[in-house]
C-alpha cells in the first residue's frame, strides 16, 4: 500500500481532484474468495486526503491491510462526473468488489453501453465512463461460454466492445503504460516476446489443465522464471511513479495486454498489425529519483524555473560545439537530407510547446529560407488541414503524450509527411511514433506550469535551424553569432534569475489586480503568449499576451491609468516599433512595466518602471525575456494563495482530446 501512495504522489500532478486505491487484503491465494476482501479507499481531494483516510481506518483498526500482495491505485483528473468519492477511480463491478479497475482516458460510447447495461439489470453508482468498464467485464464474465475463460481474453473482448479506450489496466490503447521491472538478480533477457494470442492468465485458477493452451511460461516467453519473487513488477502510466524502485522499463505498445501469473510476465496482442515489433525491449531510464524531488524549493514549479542554466545546457550537451561552431543532432542524422529538400515546415503543438513554436519560427524561416506554419494541434485537426508527402511536421511536446497532438501525428503520418517529436520523454508515444526527432534532455518536469521544457524546446528548435543551414556559405557569420549566443546562454540566464527579489517586489504590488496585459512583438510575441499562459494558470487572473502591431486595432481600449500593462521593448529591428507602441500606452495614462535591455537607457529612461536583462542575439533574446515572468506568475500565485505545482482545473499531461 506504502508502493501505491509513493507511486500516486508522485503522479500526482498528471491529475489531483481524487484519488483511490483498491488492495488486495487477503492472501492473494485464489482470485474466486478473495474477490469478496479487496478493499476500496477513495476520497475527493489530493493524495494526502486519501493518504489521512487510510491512516484513520487503521487507526479505528478498520481491517485495512498494509501488507498487500496487490493493489492499484489511481489519481484522478475529471473528464466524466465531478470530483467525488464515488466518481473516483478504482470502480467496481459489483458490491462485492469481484472486479475493480482504473483507467486513464476516456470510453466514448459509454452512454451506450450504459443503458445497455442497465437494461440487463447493472446498477450504476456513479457518474463515470470508467464504470462502465468494470460492469461489462463482469456482465462478459458472468454470461462466458465456457469455464476457463482466462483473464487476458476477458479483457481482450471488454476492450473490442469499447470505443476509444484508453488504458484499461494492463492493456494499453492511446495513454501511456509501462511496466517497471526490478530484480536483485540479473535478469535472463532484456526482451519479452510478444504473443499473438490470449493466453497466460488461468482465470479461476482452479482448471490446472487450462495452462495446456498457455504459451510456454519459460526462458523463452518471460521474464524471470526462477523464482516468483525474485522480479517485482509495477504497472504505471509514467516513469516518475516507478523510478524510485527501478529505472528498468517495458513501454507497452498500444493494444498489448500484459499480464502477470506467479511472478512471471507475459505480453500478448489483440490482433496482430503490419510492422509489428514482436518483442518488447526491457529499456533503462537515466531519470534519477532527486530530479522528481523538490530539493530546497517551495514547488517543482520554482525549482524548475531554476535549473534553467543546466536544463538548457543538457539540452545542448554533445549537440553543440562552440569551438568549430557545428551542430550534431542524432536522432535526425538519417533524415535531414530530405528535411532540407522538403516543400514547408510545419510546427503542432498545444499551450506552451505552440508557444516555442511561435518563438523560434522567425529564425526556422530565416536560417532554413521554408515557409514555416505554427499550428495549435486541435485547430490544425479540426480544419482537415491539407497535408501532403513533402511536408515535414513536428511535433513539439513535452510529455510526448498530448492527446491533440498525437492524433495530429497519425493524421501527418497518414499523409505521407515526415514527422519529427520534439519531446522530453524518452519512451513517449510521441518520441516512438515519429519517424525521428530530438529529445530536449530538459530532465523531468513535475510542475504543471511548464518552465525548463520551454526554454529547453526553445534551444532544440534553434540547434534544428542551424543545422540546417550548416553548408551554406552565405549565412555563416550569423550561424557563428547564434552559436555564440548559445555559448553564454546559461550565464545570462543566471543574470536573469538574480532578479528574483526584484519580481517578487513588483509581484506584492500586482497580486490584487484583476487583470495583466502583456505586450510586445517580432521575437517577444511569443514571450507575451506565454507570460499570460503561465499568468492565468497559476494565478487565476485575466491575463492576454498582445501582438503591439495590433494595438492599434483594439486592444488599446483596455489601456488605462488603471490597468497593469507589461511590454517588452528589446533592441532588435521592431525596437522604433515597440518604442511607439510604448509612447501610445503612456499617452493613454497606460503606465507599463517595461521588460528591456538593461544597456538601453533610451527605454530606462521614458518608463516608469523597468525590468532589465541582459543583451542577447535577437533570436535567443526571448530565453531571457520569458523568465521574468514566470519568474512573476510564480511570485502572485504564492501571495495569491494558490498550490504553484496544482493548478485548479489543469493535469500535467492531457492524455484525452
Ligand atoms: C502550460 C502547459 C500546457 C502544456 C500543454 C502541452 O504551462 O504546461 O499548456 O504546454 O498542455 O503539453 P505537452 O508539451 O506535454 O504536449
Amino acid at each position: 500500500l506504502e508502493i501505491l501512495l509513493k507511486g500516486l504522489r508522485r503522479l500526482e500532478y498528471r491529475g489531483y481532484d481524487s484519488a483511490g486505491v483498491g488492495i488486495d487484503a487477503g492472501n492473494g491465494k485464489d482470485w474466486e474468495s478473495n474477490a469478496k476482501t479487496i478493499q476500496l479507499i477513495k476520497q475527493r481531494g489530493k493524495v494526502k486526503v486519501l493518504d489521512e483516510e487510510i491512516n484513520k481506518q487503521q487507526d479505528m483498526d478498520m481491517d485495512v491491510e498494509f501488507d498487500v500482495h496487490l493493489g492499484i491505485a489511481h489519481t484522478r483528473w475529471a473528464t466524466h462526473g465531478e470530483p467525488s468519492p464515488l466518481n473516483s477511480h478504482p470502480h467496481r463491478s459489483d458490491k462485492n468488489n469481484e472486479f475493480i479497475i482504473i483507467h486513464n482516458g476516456i470510453v466514448t460510447n459509454y452512454k451506450d453501453l450504459r443503458k445497455f447495461l442497465e437494461s440487463k439489470g447493472y446498477e450504476f453508482e456513479s457518474e463515470t465512463d470508467t464504470e462502465t468498464i468494470a460492469k461489462l467485464v463482469k456482465y462478459m464474465y458472468d454470461n462466458r461460454e465456457s469455464d476457463d475463460i482466462n483473464f487476458a481474453t476477458l479483457v481482450e473482448r471488454v476492450t473490442h466492445n469499447m470505443k476509444n479506450v484508453f488504458v484499461c489496466v494492463l492493456c494499453r490503447r492511446g495513454s501511456p503504460l509501462l511496466i517497471g521491472v526490478r530484480s536483485d538478480h540479473k535478469l535472463s533477457t532484456d526482451h519479452i516476446p510478444v504473443l499473438y494470442r490470449s493466453c497466460s492468465y488461468n482465470f479461476s485458477g482452479k482448471d490446472k489443465k487450462s495452462c495446456n493452451a498457455l504459451p510456454r511460461m519459460d526462458q523463452d516467453t518471460c521474464l524471470f522464471p526462477v523464482d516468483e519473487k525474485a522480479v517485482e513488477y509495477y504497472f504505471a502510466s509514467d516513469a516518475s511513479a516507478v523510478i524510485e524502485h527501478t529505472n528498468r522499463v517495458i513501454f507497452l505498445e498500444d493494444d498489448d495486454v500484459a499480464a502477470v501469473m506467479d511472478g512471471r510476465l507475459s505480453i500478448h496482442r489483440i490482433k496482430r498489425r503490419a510492422g509489428d515489433y514482436s518483442a518488447r525491449a526491457i529499456q533503462t531510464l537515466q531519470m534519477e529519483l532527486q530530479q522528481i524531488m523538490k530539493g530546497n524549493y517551495s514547488s517543482f514549479m520554482q525549482k524548475e524555473i531554476f535549473e534553467q542554466p543546466e536544463s538548457v545546457v543538457n539540452t545542448m550537451r554533445g549537440r553543440v560545439n562552440f569551438d568549430n561552431n557545428t551542430v550534431t543532432l542524432g536522432g535526425l542524422k538519417d533524415h535531414i537530407k530530405e528535411i532540407q529538400r522538403c516543400r514547408r515546415l510545419i510546427l503542432i503543438a498545444c499551450g506552451t510547446s505552440y508557444h516555442a513554436g511561435v518563438a523560434t519560427r522567425q529564425v526556422l524561416e530565416e536560417l532554413t529560407e521554408l515557409p514555416v506554419m505554427v499550428e495549435l494541434a486541435s485547430d490544425f485537426l479540426d480544419r482537415n488541414t491539407p497535408v501532403f508527402r513533402d511536408d515535414v511536421c513536428f511535433f513539439i511536446s513535452q510529455s510526448g503524450e498530448t492527446a491533440d497532438s498525437l492524433m495530429a501525428l497519425r493524421y501527418c503520418k497518414e499523409r505521407g509527411a515526415l514527422t519529427v517529436g520534439v519531446t522530453n520523454t524518452v519512451g513517449s508515444s510521441i518520441s516512438r511514433e515519429t519517424d525521428c526527432g530530438v529529445h530536449i534532455n530538459a530532465g523531468p518536469e513535475v510542475g504543471v506550469a511548464s518552465t525548463k521544457a520551454y526554454t529547453s524546446q526553445f534551444v532544440a528548435l534553434i540547434m534544428f535551424a542551424l543545422l540546417m543551414c550548416d553548408d551554406r556559405i552565405s549565412v555563416q557569420p550569423r550561424r557563428r553569432e547564434i552559436i555564440q549566443g548559445l555559448r553564454v546562454l546559461p550565464d545570462l540566464i543566471k543574470e536573469v534569475l538574480s532578479l528574483d527579489d526584484e519580481i517578487q517586489k513588483l509581484a506584492t504590488e500586482l497580486y490584487q489586480q484583476k487583470s495583466v496585459l502583456i505586450m510586445g512583438r517580432g521575437y517577444h510575441y511569443a514571450t507575451c503568449l506565454e507570460g499570460a499562459l503561465k499568468i492565468k494558470e497559476i494565478t487565476y487572473m485575466h491575463s492576454e499576451g498582445i501582438l503591439a502591431g495590433e494595438l492599434k486595432h483594439g486592444p488599446l481600449a483596455l489601456v488605462d491609468k488603471l490597468m497593469p500593462v507589461i511590454m517588452i521593448i528589446m533592441r532588435d529591428h521592431t525596437y522604433i516599433k515597440c518604442q511607439n507602441a510604448l509612447q501610445q500606452v503612456v499617452a493613454r495614462q497606460g503606465r507599463p512595466i517595461v521588460i528591456c535591455d538593461k544597456d538601453d537607457y533610451e527605454t530606462i529612461k521614458n518608463s516608469s518602471r523597468t525590468i532589465k536583462v541582459p543583451h542577447c542575439v535577437d533570436c535567443l533574446q526571448g530565453i531571457l525575456s520569458v523568465i521574468p515572468l514566470q519568474l512573476l506568475s510564480f511570485h502572485l500565485a504564492v501571495l495569491r494563495g494558490y498550490d504553484v505545482d496544482c493548478p485548479r482545473n489543469l493535469a500535467k499531461s492531457v492524455t484525452v482530446e
